[in-house]
């Protein structure tokens, strides 16, 4: 067979193709195999010809409640897949799910309302949402009050609709601040305000049909055979639950934008959720359930374990933020020569530069366990490496004293070699990512480019060598294909560092 074979096939950039008892050899044609994909390099190097289109649901916080690191691996892996999909050829339409009122919200209007604690804005309801939690906790009365407004805020009662409505707003506000940090542009938002009231009509429809039914005055799908257990959709009193609302929003969102694939980054503690939703869905919209696809992410956990808003033991996101940045601004000081305006320019790039790596470098089921120090190590796997590497390939370009040219015949470096190849699978790891919905590939890759290049950087002259010419094209090639994946990863590449 390998002798059969090896007479049959004639792949690009091999030179001879050789039997050898039950194996076949390929040999690559180095020249041709380089120049090619060198040549092959510009701005649009590796995006991909996939049609169809997608709707990425992430992001999605709830209001009154507080916006924190784990929200931060959501928005940083729902943006990059958002980037990696239309790099690859697909429609993309950005949804954004807030869950904008319920228990949660009830809890917190109770603690605006009983508890006194000065102040506004979005990061205030947070503060507010915790203190709440623990004072309820165990507390029969506090807890039957919160459970009142949630029915009169359903019933619509006024004082308390004005004050959910300018809170609301406090929350939506704050948050829209938090998706610029992240490139983040909707082009929907979704609430869970706007589907109960059809989530009601619904359910009830279900039980009409005979497709859910009542149990002890609650109206539920019985998912028992599929080992799915009981699916509430309808609580005694009526209200809708965060499920029957899934089945309304399924309907709308493939209604307003048609989809050929629906995709919802949430965290695996819903995974139970997704389960039945969909299992749910193949009964009662087959054709919408086809389309959906749960993205499940891990926990962020802290070295000190798990964190809950309702406990209050969470890292905030605007801390977060705040001491990234004094992290990054006390090492790229260390770093660079950069000052003033310039220097915090780069420091803001470094910070969130490292947190979105940080949560997209790891498969999405792996549990994070958040290191600060870890993230912004200029040595580390981390997205000040990558950026740091990247800025060196531009200083080199700044210096270059001839403008680079395809010769891959002067690139026979074991290192140079090593390169043009990692850059050949560009596009490959690129479309790879979007099929498999896992950007991780391409900060793996991008990461392993970086490696690469600069172990060619630090053994093989570039400026001044017989060879400047052409390993000057590799640089300027290489930092096009950084520059790439790191914007497919969301995150910014600094010119100087
Ligand atoms: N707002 C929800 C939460 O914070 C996430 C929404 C997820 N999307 C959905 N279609 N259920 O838990």
């Amino acid at each position: 067979i390998a002798q059969d074979l090896a007479g049959k096939v004639k792949p690009r950039y091999i030179s001879q193709v050789k039997a050898l008892g039950p194996y076949i050899n390929f040999y690559i044609d180095w020249e041709k195999y380089g120049q090619e994909v060198l040549q092959d390099i510009d701005k649009n190097y590796g995006k991909g010809e996939r049609t169809g289109k997608y709707l990425v649901e992430f992001a999605h916080p709830n209001t009154h409640k507080a916006y924190h690191i784990g929200h931060v691996r959501n928005i940083a892996l729902g943006e990059s897949l958002c980037r990696i999909l239309e790099f690859s050829g697909l429609k993309v339409v950005r949804a954004n799910y807030q869950g904008d009122i319920g228990p949660h919200v009830a809890k917190c209007l109770w603690g605006l309302l009983n508890l006194k604690l000065k102040g506004e804005g979005g990061k205030f309801l947070g503060e507010v949402y915790t203190a709440a939690s623990k004072k309820v906790k165990e507390n029969k009365k506090a807890e039957e009050e919160v459970r009142q407004i949630n029915k009169d805020l359903y019933a619509g009662k006024k004082d308390l609709v004005k004050l959910w409505k300018k809170t609301r707003q406090w929350s939506l506000d704050y948050f829209d601040h938090i998706y610029k940090d992240f490139g983040a542009k909707f082009d929907r938002f979704y609430f869970e305000s706007e589907v109960e009231g059809p989530g009601i009509k619904l359910a009830k429809e279900l039980k009409k049909k005979g497709i859910a039914k009542e149990s002890e005055g609650a109206i539920v799908m019985d998912l028992k055979k599929e080992g799915l257990g009981v699916y509430v959709l309808l609580t005694q009193d009526q209200t809708p639950l965060y499920s029957i609302k899934d089945f309304v929003l399924a309907d709308l969102q493939d209604k307003e934008h048609k989809p050929d694939r629906i995709v919802h980054v949430v965290a695996s503690e819903q995974d139970l959720h997704f389960k039945q939703l969909f299992k749910s869905l193949e009964i009662v919209n087959p054709k919408v359930a086809k389309k959906e696809y749960h993205l499940s992410y891990n926990l962020v956990t802290l070295p000190s374990g798990k964190m809950s808003s309702r406990e209050g033991n969470v890292i905030l996101y605007d801390d977060l933020k705040e001491e990234m940045h004094k992290l990054a601004l006390k090492i790229t000081k260390e770093k660079s020569e950069l000052k003033g305006k310039e220097l915090e320019k780069v420091a803001s790039m470094v910070a969130l530069g490292a947190l979105k790596y940080g949560m997209i470098s790891h498969s999405p089921e792996k549990e994070i366990v958040f290191d600060w120090d870890k993230i912004v190590d200029f040595q580390g796997d981390t997205a000040p490496y990558i950026q740091y590497t990247y800025a060196r390939a531009q200083s080199i370009l700044r210096k270059a004293l001839t403008k680079g040219k395809a010769k891959a015949s002067d690139l026979k470096e074991a290192k140079e070699k090593a390169l043009i190849k990692k850059i050949s699978e560009f596009p490959e790891i690129a479309d790879k990512a979007a099929q498999d919905l896992r950007p991780h590939y391409v900060a793996n890759y991008v990461f392993d480019l970086a490696t690469l290049f600069n172990e060619f950087y630090q053994s093989i002259p570039v400026i001044g060598s017989e060879k400047e010419e052409a390993r000057i094209f590799l640089v300027e090639n290489v930092s096009q294909v950084l520059e790439r994946g790191l914007q497919l990863l969301g995150i910014e590449a600094p010119e100087e560092m």
